[in-house]
């Protein structure tokens, strides 16, 4: 079976993850964490990254850090990843799902505006540090908007500056979930640097993988000390077991991180592959009945998982899966989800739901050889 996407492991992974087994470092602190933190942040652009075990976490710490409280409402495209929402309930708050775009399969920005313009007002929510936080809220039912979650689905962007200045029209912190976008841009800004917080996610289908693992991305010194406090169990003290709030054991280990060192060495090729495999795929197959994934403009994307929209998507998969080609559907829709059907879904044309009937994702690995992605394509064509 041609896999659909696994890690690549093939350069200095073996020599660093001895090296913290000889020497003892494997655990919670060591110099691969650090060294993790700052190539992540190099090569994004971020100014601080505090490495987390999943991204998952990082979103969940990111949102709490903006703010976000029980009761609120937080915006989240309704194709996502389950772990966006689920990061959205471990604070009581609450997802508010907004339908995608036909092509990019990214957050609708015009049902987000005009959802917005027709249903909030702004209102002073609370003194911090003698400042008011002003923030939207619902007409209806008053409840607050605490955060914006856009998901950059599979590498891809939405229009950054129309959302950057939709959040600062409406008072609405962004936290992205980059966790699948490390190496994509959008004006030559990195994935994760355009909200409040960014986040990673190094789990094992990722661009780069540590087996698990994930970053927070942020420009602001203090929030990211704090980050670094709650993703170690909010400790003051080394010696001591003093702590002064309710923290999390968050950290990525080192024995991870010297994975993730390696893995970072090798991001710019990975990046190349994928841009090659995905010309290959796009000129050999894209017609009438078959289409790819339309890119943001201005967005150089990562080129993370290949997925086409086809007209016949069961029939495809049961052909591809005969045929040696690993292959999964998109994810369904959150509001299709029995935690999530009862929450706001904003939308005009269902295309969540014609993106989940549609959409395979295809063979996608930086290791794929020619002869392997020639094979896909040869196995797709094949489809009557
Ligand atoms: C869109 C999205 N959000 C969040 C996550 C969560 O990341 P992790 O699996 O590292 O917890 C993932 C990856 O699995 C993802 O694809």
């Amino acid at each position: 079976m041609i896999p659909l996407s696994i890690p690549n492991i093939s350069g200095n992974e073996w020599q660093y993850v001895k090296d913290c087994l000889d020497t003892g470092w494997i655990s919670s602190v060591g110099s691969y964490v650090n060294q993790f933190e700052e190539k992540v942040a190099a090569f994004t652009g971020a100014k601080y990254a505090v490495a987390a075990m999943n991204g998952t976490a990082a979103l969940h710490l990111s949102m709490q850090l903006t703010g976000v409280e029980r009761g609120d409402l937080v915006i989240v495209p309704d194709i996502t990843f389950i772990a966006s929402c689920n990061a959205v309930s471990y604070l009581g708050a609450e997802p508010l799902l907004i339908d995608v775009d036909k092509y990019t399969w990214q957050i609708d920005l015009n049902l987000l505006e005009s959802f917005l313009e027709e249903n909030t007002f702004l209102m002073g929510s609370k003194v911090v540090d003698e400042t008011e936080i002003i923030r939207s809220h619902i007409k209806h039912s008053g409840r607050r908007i605490g955060a914006i979650l856009p998901v950059h689905v599979l590498g891809n962007m939405t229009d950054m500056d129309r959302l950057s200045a939709i959040c600062s029209k409406y008072h609405i912190p962004m936290v992205e979930d980059s966790t699948e976008a490390l190496g994509s841009t959008y004006k030559g800004k990195h994935a994760g640097t355009f909200g409040i917080f960014g986040t990673s996610s190094f789990n094992g289908n990722k661009i780069i993988s540590t087996g698990g693992g994930g970053m927070i991305l942020t420009n602001d010194e203090h929030l990211a000390k704090k980050a670094k406090h709650l993703t170690t169990q909010a400790k003051t003290d080394p010696f001591e077991y003093d702590h002064d709030e309710i923290g999390y054991n968050y950290r990525l280990v080192n024995i991870l991180a010297a994975v993730g060192v390696a893995q970072m060495e090798q991001l710019p090729g990975f990046l190349k592959r994928k841009k090659e495999i995905d010309k290959y795929y796009r000129q050999s197959l894209e017609n009438e009945n078959l289409r790819f994934q339309k890119n943001g403009d201005n967005v150089e994307p990562n080129n993370w998982l290949h997925t086409m929209w086809v007209d016949h998507q069961r029939p495809m998969i049961d052909h591809l899966l005969k045929n040696g080609v690993q292959c999964r559907p998109f994810w369904v829709p959150m509001h299709e989800l029995s935690m999530f059907k009862n929450c706001a879904f904003v939308s005009e044309n269902q295309i969540s739901q014609q993106v989940y009937r549609h959409c395979i994702s295809i063979p996608s690995s930086t290791n794929l050889t020619d002869a392997q992605v020639e094979e896909v394509v040869k196995v797709v064509r094949g489809f009557e």
